[in-house]
Parts: C-alpha cells; sequence; structure tokens
C-alpha cells in the first residue's frame, strides 16, 4: 500500500484528490456519489458577498475536448452560505475549501471576515478570475499588483490557508505566482479556465450567451500541467493542479510536475463517482512503479533543456 496522505499549507490530506470548484456543487451535495471520508478535500463553489443570477442562456456548451462555460458566478451569496450550506458540511470527514471571490478588494476582504470564524471552514481559496470592478473589470489574476494585493486584504482578516487561484489567460503566470506569495499565499491553485468560444456558422450564434468563456475538461490538460509546472518552480507555496484531470494517470502527472494535490472538476460531470475510485487507482499505479508514497513523487520532474521559443 502506498501511503497517499499529503500535507499541503498545514491541511492535513488523506489523499491528493479535490474536487475542483463549481463542479462538484457548494457543500455535500454530492456525497451519497463520493462519500467525503474518500476525498483529500471538498472545494465549495466561488461564494460572493451577494447572492448572483449568474450570466445569460445559453451558459454550457460540450465541444469535442472539452467543456465550455460561462456560469457566471451564479451562487446564494455569502448569508445563505453561512446559514444553510456550513451547517450542512459540519462534521464532513473530509477538508472543506471555501472559494470565495468578490468585486473589489474590499468584497474580498469583507467575505473572508465573515467567514474566518467559522469552524466548518478549513482554508479559503480566492477565485482570482473574479472581475476587478475597481480596474477596468480585468479579472484580478492578469496583473500582478491586482493580484497580490487581493490576496493581502483577505490575509490580513484572516489565519486560516490561503490558496490563490490563478488563471492560465496571461503571458506569464510565474509573474502572478510570485506576487500571490508575496501578498501573503499558503498557496496556489493552477488554473482556472482558458478563454474559448464557439459559433454555429449557419445562423452566426454563439454557442454561450456570453460569446465568450471558460474552457476546461481533457483539452486543457497540457497547458495546465505547464502552469502548474511553471507556478511550483517559481515559488516555494505548494501547488493544487487543476486542469483537465480524468484519471489516476492524470493525478500522477501533475504531482510529477510539482504539485501537492490535485484537484478534479469537468471529468466529475461525465462521471460523477470519479473520485471515489481514485484513491484505489492511485495506490496500485504508485505500488506498481514502486514508489512508497505521493510525496516521493511530488516535483521528481526530470531534466531537459528549457526551450526558449517553443516549435
Ligand atoms: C461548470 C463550471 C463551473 C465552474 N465554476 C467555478 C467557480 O465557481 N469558481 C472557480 O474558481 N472555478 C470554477 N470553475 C473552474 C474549475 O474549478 C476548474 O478550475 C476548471 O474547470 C479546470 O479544471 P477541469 O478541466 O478539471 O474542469 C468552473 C468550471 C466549470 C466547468
Amino acid at each position: 500500500m502506498a501511503q497517499l496522505a499529503v500535507s499541503v499549507a498545514g491541511l492535513s490530506l488523506r489523499n491528493p484528490l479535490l474536487s475542483a470548484s463549481g463542479t462538484f456543487g457548494h457543500g455535500l451535495e454530492m456525497r451519497h456519489v463520493v462519500a467525503p471520508s474518500l476525498v483529500g478535500a471538498l472545494v465549495s463553489k466561488t461564494v460572493t458577498p451577494r447572492p448572483r443570477p449568474g450570466n445569460a442562456m445559453p451558459r454550457i456548451q460540450e465541444t469535442e475536448a472539452g467543456l465550455l462555460n460561462s456560469i457566471g458566478l451564479e451562487n446564494r451569496g455569502m448569508q445563505s452560505y453561512l446559514d444553510t450550506t456550513l451547517p450542512e458540511v459540519a462534521g464532513a470527514d473530509t477538508v472543506i475549501i471555501t472559494n470565495i471571490g468578490g468585486e473589489t478588494e474590499q468584497e474580498f476582504a469583507e467575505i473572508a471576515a465573515a467567514f474566518d470564524g467559522r469552524p466548518e471552514i478549513d482554508a479559503f481559496e480566492l477565485n482570482l478570475s473574479c472581475p476587478n470592478v475597481d480596474g477596468g473589470a480585468l479579472p484580478y489574476s492578469t496583473d500582478p499588483k491586482t493580484a497580490e494585493r487581493v490576496v493581502a486584504s483577505v490575509r490580513a482578516v484572516t489565519r486560516k490557508p490561503l490558496f490563490a487561484k490563478l488563471s492560465p489567460n496571461v503571458t506569464r503566470i510565474e509573474d502572478i505566482a510570485v506576487a500571490c506569495e508575496r501578498g501573503g499565499a499558503d498557496g496556489l491553485t493552477a488554473v482556472n479556465t482558458v478563454l474559448g468560444m464557439s459559433i454555429d456558422w449557419r445562423t452566426g450564434r454563439p454557442g454561450l450567451g456570453t460569446i465568450v468563456g471558460g474552457y476546461s475538461g481533457t483539452a486543457i490538460k497540457p497547458i495546465a500541467l505547464r502552469c502548474a509546472w511553471q507556478c511550483a518552480r517559481a515559488v516555494s507555496l505548494p501547488v493544487l493542479g487543476c486542469g483537465g484531470v480524468r484519471c489516476a494517470e492524470d493525478v500522477l502527472e501533475f504531482l510529477a510536475v510539482g504539485c501537492s494535490a490535485v484537484q478534479v472538476g469537468t471529468a466529475n460531470f461525465g462521471e460523477p463517482g470519479l473520485l471515489a475510485r481514485m484513491p484505489a487507482e492511485l495506490d496500485r499505479l504508485l505500488d506498481d512503479a514502486g514508489f512508497a508514497s505521493v510525496e516521493d513523487l511530488i516535483g521528481s520532474v526530470r531534466g531537459g533543456s528549457r526551450a526558449e521559443v517553443p516549435g
């Protein structure tokens, strides 16, 4: 039996498998399909200070190799999360990471402060892909200074572990990673969705109501892997890999490039019970390859000269 437990930013996870925000409910909605005791941690959908209805329909479109979405952070707001979701997750036999978002630095700090005293929450994940209304509506994740400030504003109001969730839609993700480390993050999540769109050329109608949305699933794995590797090299913080994971082999690839744990998102829609069967598969694969523990594999990426100009 390989040792699957990992310690990440002070959290003890029984295995390196996490749900990805927005793909596995807000609280314990999925408990009858995947027992919480089987996963390292559950990550909530993004909670914002006030309720959000989300974007205009259609908001989901399946493509050949992934999923386009423009949900628009639909959620019932922080009061509902405090009153309804948190009492439900109390006593869940796993680590709970609450993903939070806001339209201003103050909103991020407001929601973190409101949640800080709640023992059901073990850690925060900051959705830096939220548009910064004070900054011309560009996402926080696209500018190092803005990213650093929003992380610092949350750091100032909580001592719970903070994971800054980064966007792949930037030129140099390592600069954003370093800025988040400076702002006081305890870890990073790499990455959120890749910008994409689709269109019906006969009607001229885009697949999403917002035209442009977030692309996720199998096709983005190489992008996510590259981003996670660049982040892991740039900072001394633990990195949670995320993007395109659909099997235990994929999880092990993210660990090998330096991630401490891995999130599973879009693949849950195709197979809701996926996370329940992954721990045994991880164990078997590690055992077969002669690794005594997950920790032995983390960051084992080797060699190769770095191409300055790919292609
Ligand atoms: C339908 C859907 C909703 C999502 N909602 C959120 C969200 O509320 N907050 C967030 O930080 N990421 C959200 N994400 C992004 C995922 O957490 C994840 O970062 C991304 O989908 C890449 O991983 P995957 O390829 O395994 O899905 C969402 C993704 C999808 C497909």
